[in-house]
């Protein structure tokens, strides 16, 4: 019988057929989408139980693809010996349609997290200062300090929101770029659009503003305030999007920036101007403004938060005020214990640190998905 591979031997396989295993372990962890906690690192020691997962640790929408997007995959796979040039330019130009800007302002990537990366590494190379709330999305931060940058972190508040005022009174002379991620990753936290667009209004004329809105459309449509409408005027705010998210299409990596194109081309040069395959970007054209399939996710998700903030509620654990696929929520106990005693019931879930504390951050699947959590989890913290 197979050994079950373990995750650090996953871990360890992966960096050796994507790295050559020229990479250090810590370099890679470093680079890792979300930052590894203690809590984490030992329980990768560990060894995967043989459980079926439930993956409530990368904040994936469970309904996507639409119907839609998966015949429009089925339908362009003939055309999988192409080079996606004329592809590209065409849902460039839809996507510049439905942002309102020329298709000159609109760079795409495999997954914005492509393009976090791309920006970590040209403002990063510039050496100085990144700057951003914590906890947030590190990607472009991981980036920029794998360079020459330092990283400077604000907390969040106490309702764990942005402080976009005093982000603003953190940026120095030397910070080339300030990211900001409304809603937030971890904590699913929306700040108001006046307070955004004033800060991006202020922080943009002293340095770069990154606006990070994966999150946007888990919004109802009238809250789902872009700070899009800055960018054309400004070449020192952008603002990357994804189909990640709310269109399901997390591994399928196809997301944007939208920006002033001299800015646009600094990100660019460190990437390939062809990366999204032509399956992603057949699913992202299917996808683009499905209102019904947009729906569809933003009501289940939200029936399935509120049994998660229920039963938060409930045993008086705080958390964030989420209006997204995912909450953050203080550990009721040991970290590395949660992460394994949920890993035996077959659950997956994130915890981070911060602030000296371990945090539980958990990603929103389905109900069903979320009433057997909330027992599974009530019976690790007992
Ligand atoms: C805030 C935020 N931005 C960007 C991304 C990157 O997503 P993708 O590369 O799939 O577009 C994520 C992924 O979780 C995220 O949470």
């Amino acid at each position: 019988m197979k050994t079950p591979l373990s995750r650090r031997d996953w871990f360890k396989s992966t960096l050796a057929i994507t790295a050559g295993a020229t990479f250090a372990s810590s370099f890679t962890s470093k680079l890792m989408a979300a930052p590894m906690s203690d809590a984490e690192r030992a329980f990768f020691d560990m060894g995967l139980s043989t459980n079926h997962k439930v993956r409530l640790n990368s904040n994936e929408n469970p309904y996507g693809p639409s119907e839609k997007a998966k015949k429009a995959v089925l339908d362009v796979l003939s055309k999988g010996n192409r080079y996606a040039f004329d592809e590209l330019e065409e849902l460039k130009k839809l996507i510049a349609a439905k942002e309102g800007v020329d298709a000159s302002y609109i760079l795409l990537g495999a997954g914005s997290g492509e393009l976090l990366c791309q920006t970590g590494i040209a403002y990063g190379l510039e050496g100085g200062r990144v700057l951003s709330a914590y906890p947030t999305f590190p990607l472009l931060m991981n980036y920029a300090t794998q360079m020459k940058a330092n990283w400077d972190k604000v907390d969040l508040n106490d309702k764990l929101e942005h402080n976009y005022e005093a982000l603003v009174s953190a940026i120095k002379s030397d910070t080339r770029l300030v990211f900001s991620c409304n809603p937030n990753n971890p904590t699913g936290t929306v700040v108001r659009e006046s307070i955004v667009k004033s800060f991006c209004e202020e922080a943009s004329k002293k340095t770069l503003v990154y606006a990070d809105e994966a999150y946007l459309e888990f919004l109802e449509p009238a809250q789902q305030q872009s700070m899009v409408g800055l960018v054309q005027n400004n070449p020192n705010v952008i603002v990357s999007k994804t189909f990640s998210k709310i269109y399901g299409l997390a591994g399928l990596r196809i997301g944007y920036v939208i920006g002033h194109p001299d800015t646009l081309k600094k990100i660019g040069q460190f990437g390939d101007t062809i990366s999204p395959s032509q399956t992603a970007i057949a699913a992202a054209k299917a996808s683009m403004g499905d209102e019904d399939f947009m729906k569809l996710t933003r009501d289940k998700n939200a029936i399935a938060r509120k049994v998660l903030t229920d039963y938060l509620d409930q045993k008086k654990i705080f958390y964030g005020k989420s209006m997204t696929n995912v909450v953050l929520f203080p550990a009721p106990k040991d970290g590395k214990k949660i992460l394994s005693q949920l890993d035996e019931k077959g659950f997956l879930i994130r915890i981070w640190d911060y602030q000296g504390k371990e945090w539980c951050r958990v990603s929103i699947g389905t109900q069903d998905e979320m009433k057997n959590f909330v027992k599974a989890f009530d019976e690790v913290i007992a």
